[in-house]
């Protein structure tokens, strides 16, 4: 890397470093942001932030890995049109319930009415014959039969995307886990277990419906929150395939996004019950980053011509000067060469130190935000 690129690295941009009472849990998890968990997105105030130092105000902004929808989402608060991409069906699904604009009382009245039809559901206490082995091994009897009657009133709605989401969420809560290994869990929890997060000993959930009352309205609120906060004539477009090779339908302001990094996060195994459940369809082998690929000189080879091919599609759309904004925790090093490769000239770089405080991932480090151009 070249030295004038070198002297841009090291101080620590304060103004986009909060610690966790400077920015709480609840405000990073405002309105939709927390409408299903997702592990790996960044915090909607960094991108704020970044709308507001480097994109014209009211520009389109574009995010190639949007994964759920976090920078479409701030873009409508803060006054820009957005579109965001992502391989994988679940995190499509999600960013089109947050983005898209509702007619609240025709929203309220599809939500209310699943409502009353799983709050009267009466579930058998054996599986249900059309139950999967997926769902025979991940749920007790009851929540597998409550689950599967809410995805029967799915369809019957127009609304059926809120649905879906609603459902998904509340399968990742009734699922046979323990409390503490909720992102990644390996096995069915059948029995009680010593609770490392309650600090007592807990039982695996018996049933859903709890939660699908819960998250159902939780989800209404959410949504109509959002609602009364975007910007009114904002537009969010969300293009699902693989940003490599997509027609990304330019021209754009600005990038704001965070690729996945190398055999960190399976983005499509950490929403499995979603694909179970939903029947979504799936991208793996052209997802970048699995880790099932591993983190060989050849995985990350690959890894870097893949990041690359995005950010040379990518530099196709962009107008004149329009800024690039890479959020990465880059301890390989292989950005620059990612850079060189798309075309794109490193600007500005920022340390931002993240210190979360909640969570089994907590704990602290250190990410970058590069801001680059086209050459
Ligand atoms: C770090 S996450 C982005 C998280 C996002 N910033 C947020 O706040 O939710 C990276 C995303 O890249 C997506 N991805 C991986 N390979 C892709 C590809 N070839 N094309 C488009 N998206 C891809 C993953 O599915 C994942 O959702």
């Amino acid at each position: 890397m070249a030295a004038t690129q070198e002297a841009l690295y090291g101080e620590i941009d304060l103004a986009l470093s909060w610690s966790e009472s400077e920015l709480p849990e609840r405000e990073r998890t405002k309105h939709v942001h927390r409408l299903h968990p997702y592990l790996g997105k960044f915090v909607p105030q960094l991108v704020e932030a970044m709308l507001d130092r480097y994109v014209a105000a009211g520009g389109r902004v574009l995010d190639p890995f949007a994964g759920s929808g976090t920078t479409l989402v701030q873009a409508l608060e803060s006054g820009y049109d957005a579109t965001g991409v992502d391989i994988a069906s679940f995190n499509a699904l999600l960013m089109r319930v947050k983005t898209r604009p509702y007619n609240l009382d025709a929203l309220r009245a599809d939500l209310v009415w699943a409502y009353d039809r799983a709050e009267t559901f009466e579930p058998q206490t054996t599986y249900p014959a059309d139950a999967s082995p997926y769902v025979r091994a991940w749920f007790a009897p009851t929540a597998a039969a409550e689950l599967l009657h809410f995805r029967s009133l799915v369809e019957q709605v127009a609304h059926a995307d809120v649905l879906r989401v609603v459902l998904a969420r509340a399968a990742r809560s009734a699922r046979r886990t323990t409390h503490f290994d909720l992102e990644f869990p390996r096995e069915p929890q059948r029995e009680e277990y010593w609770c490392f997060k309650h600090r007592r000993t807990c039982r695996p959930v018996e049933s859903a419906r709890r939660f699908l009352l819960r998250y159902t309205l939780d989800t209404l609120e959410r949504i109509s929150t959002f609602a009364d906060i975007r910007a009114s004539d904002g537009v969010a477009e969300i293009l699902h395939g693989d940003a490599r090779e997509l027609d990304l339908r330019g021209s754009y302001d600005g990038v704001v996004t965070s690729p996945p990094y190398p055999g960190l996060i399976d983005y499509h195994e950490q929403h499995r019950y979603a694909y179970e459940l939903l029947g979504l369809d799936e991208h793996r082998e052209v997802e970048l980053g699995r880790p099932a690929k591993g983190t060989s000189r050849a995985a990350l080879q690959e890894y870097v011509d893949g990041i690359a091919d995005v950010f040379r599609n990518v530099r196709e759309t962009l107008k004149l000067g329009a800024p690039v904004c890479i959020v990465v925790n880059d301890k390989r090093g292989l950005y620059p060469e990612i850079l060189s490769r798309a075309g794109l000239r490193l600007e500005d770089r920022l340390e931002r130190h993240v210190n979360r405080r909640t969570g089994r991932r907590a704990g602290e480090y250190f990410e970058s935000i590069l801001v680059a151009v086209a050459n």
